[in-house]
């Protein structure tokens, strides 16, 4: 039986870090046997917040393909592609935004969030506002069954159910199955500061910092706030320093250490040195895998261009079928 489809992007605003890798990344990786995976890279979106500085976007788009290889998602499984390279998707969001009332966009719980965070950027743009819109172009091209994301995204795929709907209804036709929500575990690992990890904060550790970056940053992560003194006992259960031996450390070793910490024997910063090193030793693959792919950054394009003209393929056919349903047809 063929496979169920699912449809992801990234916005492409610099390179992939731990909080991609496990808020989203690994979670895709898990999926790619039972599904057909259409990843792609959502650089029209990233325009809607970086338009003034927009260089960064193509700089990072086949470094972050290079990354998601890396990381061990693999290219015979998925379709990798460029939002861009596919003008397909400018037409369906045009169409979209035909039927897509104004106010299901004004509510939209993570616009509102948004025009307050990025407060530095004048973001009151019609394309702005209009992200959901194009997001749901991105999910509908390809009648996908899924969307795996996380809950900041949750209300956009509503959206997108819910303009499937509009559409079907509108025009009678079954063209568009309606999207089911695949949500992301969220990972309870934080930046170095403990907000969550973001470029824009400063606080993240990359899949390409080098080891002795990685303990530098280690070095410097909050811990249990309330342990002040090497002799206060600490609380494991609080420590993002403990969430990160969770993952990384042998679970022996994680037993250790929440017994040691808890009675004080371990010191933070020794305690940072063993996670450190875990931590090195599981990036250290991924590491490996990146650096044969920058030396043949061809290969990365290459299996880019072939995802792309995949994905253009179903594009095509997909925009045929709308323009019949709404009755815009060049002969
Ligand atoms: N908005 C998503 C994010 O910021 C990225 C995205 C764009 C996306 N188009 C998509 C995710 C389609 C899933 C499906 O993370
Ligand atoms: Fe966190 Fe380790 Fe310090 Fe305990 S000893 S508070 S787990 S860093």
């Amino acid at each position: 039986m063929a496979k169920k489809r699912i449809v992801s992007g990234m916005r492409p605003t610099g390179r992939m870090h731990l909080g991609h890798l496990h808020g989203a990344l690994l979670n895709w990786k898990a999926l790619q046997d039972e599904w057909d995976c259409f990843f792609f890279i959502a650089d029209w979106h990233a325009l809607t917040s970086e338009y003034a500085n927009p260089e960064i976007i193509g700089q990072s788009t086949y470094e972050i393909i290079a990354d998601w290889i890396a990381v061990g998602l693999d290219p015979e499984k998925c379709t990798f592609f460029i939002q861009s390279e596919i003008k397909e998707h400018a037409e369906l969001h045009l169409i979209l935004s035909m039927i897509t009332p104004l106010p299901w966009l004004e509510r939209n719980p993570t616009y509102k969030e948004q025009l307050k965070e990025l407060s530095q950027r004048d973001l009151y743009t019609y394309g702005f506002l209009g992200y959901p819109v194009l997001q749901a172009a991105d999910i509908l091209m390809y009648k996908a069954n899924g969307v795996p994301v996380g809950e900041d995204q949750a209300p956009h795929v509503e959206l997108t159910r819910e303009i499937a709907r509009r559409f079907n209804h509108l025009y009678q036709t079954k063209t568009f199955p309606v999207p089911q929500l695949i949500l992301t575990p969220t990972s309870k690992l934080l930046g170095i500061d403990r907000r969550k990890m973001s470029k824009s904060y400063g606080n993240a550790i990359y899949l390409t910092d080098t080891p002795s970056e990685v303990q530098e940053k280690v070095s410097q992560m909050i811990t249990d706030p309330q342990r002040k003194r090497r002799n206060d006992p600490g609380d494991p259960e609080v420590c993002n320093v403990y969430f990160y031996h969770e993952i990384y450390s042998d679970p022996q070793e994680v037993s250790e250490i929440a017994s040691s910490c808890r009675s004080a024997e371990i010191g933070c910063v020794e305690c940072k040195k063993k996670m450190a090193e875990s931590l090195n030793k599981g990036l250290d693959p991924i590491r490996e895998r990146r650096r044969e792919l920058a030396a043949h950054m061809e290969k990365v394009r290459e299996i880019t261009a072939e995802g792309n003209s995949r994905a253009r393929e179903i594009a095509r056919s997909t925009m045929d079928e709308v323009r019949r349903a709404i009755k815009i047809v060049a002969d």
